[in-house]
């Protein structure tokens, strides 16, 4: 008998935890006058990257006191993490191989090397870490500014390796903010008509997930947090700052 009221009693805790836990993260969307509210169907397109050892170096580069190199290398160690993630999914063929014993048939990956196509300058701090998982890749580069007046983005660079239409992209950016360049930048990649497209980011924050999805919800994306929200300089908060200034040193 005591071990069934014990029993109940353990139920009715976990139930108690479970509630709160989703009453937590319902307020964390809802809260009226500091962020937006994030669409459920824009949510489900975000894969977040809840690994341990990601968390914890991201806490770390969120630390106002992480020094340039460390900020870089913690990085280049995330990164060639998150990459992981990214890649899981991508279409696989068998292959005849020769083992020192065997002949056996074993997977590759299929197609035409991937595409990072790094959005600068700040994109350029995530391909070391990437291209040490996958060596192979290609990589292309998409310079945009915003233009004072008309608020639009401005292209002045924008190469890419050719036979685009066999190759799957994955577009970088630490920082997805208002998301207005990362929405310009995979509109102008798509003129290359990718076979895919996928956005890795380190952090992003609701408003930023809503303008993705609102203008591409074609391409999913991949980061390993979602901040509170941006503040009106158009910084992620609580976010880690500007992350081409860490990056580069440059602050
Ligand atoms: N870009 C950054 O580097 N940091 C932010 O918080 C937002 C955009």
């Amino acid at each position: 008998m005591l071990r069934h009221l014990h029993a109940l009693a353990q139920q009715r805790r976990e139930r108690l935890q479970n509630t709160a836990r989703s009453t937590l993260f319902f307020n964390l969307w809802q809260e009226p006058g500091t962020m937006i509210a994030l669409d459920p169907a824009a949510r489900a397109h975000v894969t977040l990257i809840d690994h341990p050892l990601v968390q914890h170096k991201l806490t770390l580069m969120r630390k106002k006191e992480a020094s340039t190199s460390s900020f870089r290398r913690l990085l280049n160690e995330l990164a060639s993490l998150m990459v992981y993630e990214v890649c899981r999914d991508l279409p696989m063929q068998e292959v005849q191989i020769e083992t020192p014993l065997e002949t056996m048939t074993s997977k590759v990956i299929d197609g035409k090397k991937l595409v990072f196509a790094s959005i600068l300058r700040a994109g350029n701090g995530i391909l070391d870490g990437m291209l040490s998982v996958v060596p192979g890749a290609r990589v292309g580069h998409i310079g945009l500014y915003r233009d004072p007046k008309t608020l639009q983005a401005v292209e002045y660079y924008f190469k890419m390796p050719k036979t685009m239409e066999e190759r799957d992209v994955i577009v970088v950016d630490p920082m997805l903010a208002t998301g207005n360049s990362a929405a310009a930048a995979v509109e102008r990649l798509k003129q290359c008509q990718p076979k895919s497209i996928k956005f890795l980011c380190l952090l992003t924050c609701p408003e930023g997930v809503m303008t993705m999805y609102k203008e591409h919800p074609d391409v999913p994306i991949y980061t390993a947090a979602i901040d509170r929200e941006l503040n009106d300089h158009g910084y992620i908060l609580p976010g880690l700052g500007d992350a081409g200034d860490r990056i580069f040193g440059t602050q």
